[in-house]
């Protein structure tokens, strides 16, 4: 199998224009995909179910002739594979039944999840047969302890006081839940790269709510761990760490030894990024989402400042967050223009 492009840049290959894939680029905004999902009432039905999977996997692809796919699944998988209740509101997002207590951990068990989330796998194995050789998969899973937050929280929080407050006065009942994830987690991607995964990303989207020293225990330690673990068995597998709106400490993510690149959100300047983040390791990002829902001449002036400041050393092109659902295809299809017609301009 050819590497693509994509791949390349990740193990240090440049090109005149940087690869690009867009977080969440399946999705509510592609009238393809609503018809696809009208078909099965509950979310994780739909992820579970091979065929339709792959077929959303795909239909970015075919749309925008972007650089990788990712699977469509969810972070929540993991939660509902280890036997708590997690269920989507239509319009309203995930609910968990929260755990409360500590005692409820033993009713968490790693022992079903690779045969419960086996459809996922299928349709890593089927995308990978219906992808042309150039275009990268990646699989993915939530980091622990975004995962933490919603099976503490019960689904999204305005401020994460649960979850956090659990993490200060008990570090040792929290270290326990993040300790388990993180292994369900090492099982979840292992067997995700086993089905044809060329690369794997993990989301940690509420890091940015702590702070920094609870942030190097809650976020990257464990982190950096599933990313040992993982290459213990997959030695050149990519890691993509994605440490959502951590500021400045965005710095304690540079480990090459750990990741091949690191995502950074909109709120992540180009410049310093360039400067303090992209000679230590290959950087992902960031342009903002809702630029893509305005496009036009905006879009197309923010994406190029994106493009000189980072695409002159290792770069994937990506969103600082997911697409948005009111995101217009066509601005969409305009990005990938931008980016691939990208000059550097003479300085
Ligand atoms: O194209 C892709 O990126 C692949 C699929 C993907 C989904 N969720 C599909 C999805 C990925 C990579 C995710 C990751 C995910 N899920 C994250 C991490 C990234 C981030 O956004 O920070 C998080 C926090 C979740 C949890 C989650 N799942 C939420 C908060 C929601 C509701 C959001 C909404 O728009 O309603 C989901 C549901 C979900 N996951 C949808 C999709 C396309 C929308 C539901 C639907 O189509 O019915």
């Amino acid at each position: 199998m050819s590497a693509g492009k994509f791949l390349a840049t990740l193990g240090g290959t440049r090109f005149p224009t940087p690869p690009i894939w867009l977080m969440r680029q399946a999705g509510r905004y592609l009238p393809e995909y609503r018809a696809v999902r009208e078909t099965t009432k509950s979310f994780l039905d739909f992820c579970y179910t091979p065929d339709k999977a792959v077929e959303v996997t795909l239909q970015p692809v075919r749309r925008f002739g972007l650089d990788a796919a990712i699977v469509f699944s969810d972070i929540l998988v993991v939660p509902d594979a280890l036997g708590q209740k997690v269920w989507f509101e239509e319009g309203e997002g995930p609910r968990l039944e929260a755990l409360t207590d500590p005692a409820q951990f033993g009713q968490l068990s790693r022992a079903r999840l690779i045969d419960h989330l086996a459809p996922v796998y299928r349709a890593i194995s089927l995308a990978r047969e219906g992808l042309p050789s150039e275009t990268a998969l990646l699989g993915f899973a939530g980091a622990p302890f975004t995962l933490a937050c919603y099976m503490i929280e019960g689904g999204s929080s305005r401020d994460f006081a649960k979850v956090k407050i659990w993490a200060y006065r008990h570090p040792d009942s929290f270290g326990l839940l993040i300790d388990l994830l993180a292994e369900a987690i090492v099982d979840h991607l292992v067997c995700q790269v086993e089905a044809g995964a060329d690369a794997v990303q993990l989301f940690d989207s509420w890091a940015g709510v702590l702070p920094e020293e609870q942030l190097f225990r809650w976020s990257l330690e464990p982190m950096v761990r599933i990313a040992h673990a993982v290459k213990e068995r997959h030695p050149t597998v990519p890691i993509i760490a994605f440490p959502r709106a951590v500021g400045p400490a965005a710095l304690m993510y540079r480990r090459p030894d750990a990741f091949a690149a690191l995502s950074i959100d909109t709120g992540i300047g180009a410049h310093w990024a360039a400067q303090e983040l992209q000679p230590h390791i290959c950087l992902q990002g960031n342009l903002d989402p809702l630029m893509l829902v305005a496009g036009g001449g905006a879009l197309k002036r923010e994406t190029r400042r994106i493009l000189d400041k980072l695409a002159h050393g290792p770069f994937v092109f990506n969103l600082g967050h997911g697409v948005m659902q009111q995101t217009p295809p066509e601005h969409v299809a305009e990005l990938v223009d931008i980016v691939r017609q990208w000059k550097p301009s003479p300085s």
